[in-house]
């Protein structure tokens, strides 16, 4: 990828935030996160969409695709109720699924909640993206970004996209010894 502007997006998947009948806090509450985290400069990129497993897909698509982000994080609509679909959306999108995000999310936010085993939330790859499902609720979202956001930036090497560094004293990412930091 010859791009460099590091692009992330974040899409609140919300019947309720999408009408204006309360507060998207997922959405900010992830832009939060990653402004403590990450060191390298980058560009959010911020969506507000219904339950609509179509509409879902084509907001996913066009923050990969068009919007060249290496990385979307979703919150919201990872649950067992009939308007939950977010997973279906980003399974639908994906090329290749990467089932340890969902299964350390889970296994990590169970220490917090026993309903966790609730969320269907997942990850996978679509082209040079890295797109993942975090619950709706603001504290899940810092419980899961935190388990896994280790490994995010080797997987976006990975998927050939932009060079992630995070701020060690917040998040340590792990990179194998042998990974090199393009052009050095
Ligand atoms: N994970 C963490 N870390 N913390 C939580 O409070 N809530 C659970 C689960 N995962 C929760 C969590 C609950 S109650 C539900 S219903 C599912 O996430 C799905 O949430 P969503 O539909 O908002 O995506």
């Amino acid at each position: 990828m010859t791009q460099q502007t590091i692009r992330i997006g974040i899409v609140t998947i919300s019947d309720r935030a999408s009408r204006g009948e309360y507060e998207d806090l997922g959405g900010p509450a992830i832009r939060a996160w990653l402004e403590e985290a990450l060191v390298s400069p980058w560009q959010a990129v911020t969506r507000l969409v219904a339950d609509e497993q179509l509409e879902v897909e084509v907001v996913l698509k066009s923050l990969c695709d068009d919007e060249e982000c290496c990385l979307v994080v979703t919150t919201g609509g990872t649950g067992p109720a009939p308007r939950d679909i977010t997973p279906e959306a980003t399974r639908a999108v994906c090329d290749k699924i990467l089932d340890g995000f969902g299964e350390q999310m889970r296994a990590v936010s169970l220490q917090y909640v026993p309903t966790a085993i609730l969320s269907r939330q997942m990850a996978g790859v679509r082209g040079s993206s890295l797109i993942i499902n975090l619950p709706g609720k603001p504290s899940a979202i810092k419980e899961c970004l935190d388990a896994v956001f280790p490994a995010v930036p080797y997987c976006i090497d990975l998927i050939e996209g932009p060079w992630l560094e995070t701020n060690p004293e917040v998040l340590v990412a792990f990179r194998p010894k042998h990974a090199k930091k393009p052009g050095e």
